[in-house]
């Protein structure tokens, strides 16, 4: 009121725009790559950060606070107090131990299952509607317990699963072929992490089915060529943490964009850890990745991508490694 004169017979402000809210569990490095990710692509009107680690989330909150100028308009708040993430239309879940170099995703398990005690109950009393995104590892296994502990309906949990796998296999890909990785099509599904399955068979590159079209051209492909980038996918966060200490920015590019997808309703499809319980004979209450499709209700569909004999076989394995895993949880 100060710095504008009233407009007279002004009509009163819209109230159909409805405000969006994120709130993102953990500052650590994953966790402050997708809030910042999230803010310069302005996702949410609101973005909540929560930690038990108070004067770190106060130091991030003002960090990216202070960059107001250069952002669109977001709301940023954060706490220690769960009640600050109340109406979050999603909540992104990124808490939790990391890897050591050398150390495997599914030795973490132990440690942040107790975390996720502690977590999920008070997000889903705060917040019922939202959707649950789960980024701590083994996010396969963590995405199921969160889905235990909630009690919410499976299209409303999900992990972010082989979404950060198939960005680094389609950038291998474009590397390889000297293409955008935007124009190549390529799923790596099942468990994110050693025993992700890349789904060779339906690769294509600007519409074109690579494999069927380099055998109709008689174009020999070595298939450890193939097998060697599916490991150099695999390898791919040893390496990053062996080297810099932690995985960041592609992760942070990675949730960001599935949580467009979900919070702008675009229905597009990302590989994503969800139920996969019946799907491709698979037996039993898993969350692995598999190509579908996000929306403002969480997972709207699976898609029926077609997989040959020996990829069915490499996600049946996979999801039987994450089975045995989950079944010592005892939950
Ligand atoms: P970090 O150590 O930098 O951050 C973890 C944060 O969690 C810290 O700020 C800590 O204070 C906080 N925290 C601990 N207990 C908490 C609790 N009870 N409530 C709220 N916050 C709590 O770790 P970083 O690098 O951010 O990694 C976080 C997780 O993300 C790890 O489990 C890591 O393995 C996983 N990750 C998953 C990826 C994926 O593709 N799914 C990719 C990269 C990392
Ligand atoms: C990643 O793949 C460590 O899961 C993490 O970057």
């Amino acid at each position: 009121q100060v710095f504008f004169r009233p407009i007279s017979n002004a009509a009163p402000p819209s109230s159909t725009k409805r405000q969006t809210k994120i709130s993102v569990i953990g500052v650590g490095n994953v966790g402050m790559a997708i809030a910042q990710t999230v803010l310069t692509q302005d996702l949410t009107d609101e973005l909540v950060l929560v930690d038990v680690n108070a004067d770190k989330l106060r130091g991030e909150m003002l960090d990216l606070q202070h960059a107001a100028a250069f952002l669109p308009r977001t709301k940023i708040l954060a706490s220690v107090d769960y009640d600050i993430t109340a109406g979050s239309d999603l909540c992104i879940v990124t808490a939790g131990a990391r890897q050591i170099p050398g150390e495997s995703r599914l030795n973490l398990l132990q440690r942040n299952l107790s975390l996720f005690r502690a977590v999920i109950p008070p997000l889903v009393r705060y917040s019922p509607d939202t959707i649950l995104l789960i980024v701590s590892n083994p996010v396969d296994i963590l995405t199921y317990v969160a889905w235990k502990l909630s009690g919410f309906p499976s299209n409303r949990v999900i992990g972010s699963g082989t979404n950060l796998d198939s960005s680094r296999f389609r950038f291998l890909i474009a590397d390889h072929l000297d293409v955008n990785a935007q124009d190549v099509q390529a799923y790596i599904v099942g468990e994110h992490g050693d025993s992700s399955v890349a789904l060779w068979s339906s690769i294509s590159v600007g519409g074109i089915p690579v494999l069927s079209f380099l055998k109709k051209q008689q174009i020999a492909y070595e298939k450890e060529t193939l097998e060697q980038i599916h490991k150099t996918v695999i390898d791919s966060a040893y390496e990053v943490i062996n080297l810099k200490g932690y995985t960041s920015w592609a992760i942070g590019y990675s949730v960001a964009n599935l949580a467009r997808s979900i919070i702008r309703d675009q229905r597009k499809i990302h590989p994503v850890s969800v139920l996969a319980k019946g799907i491709y004979g698979i037996d039993g209450d898993v969350f692995l990745s598999l190509p579908s499709q996000l929306g403002r209700g969480g997972t709207l569909g699976i898609t029926n991508v077609h997989l040959n004999e020996e990829e069915t076989k490499r996600l049946k394995d996979s999801a039987k490694t994450i089975l045995e895993v989950q079944g010592q949880l005892g939950i």
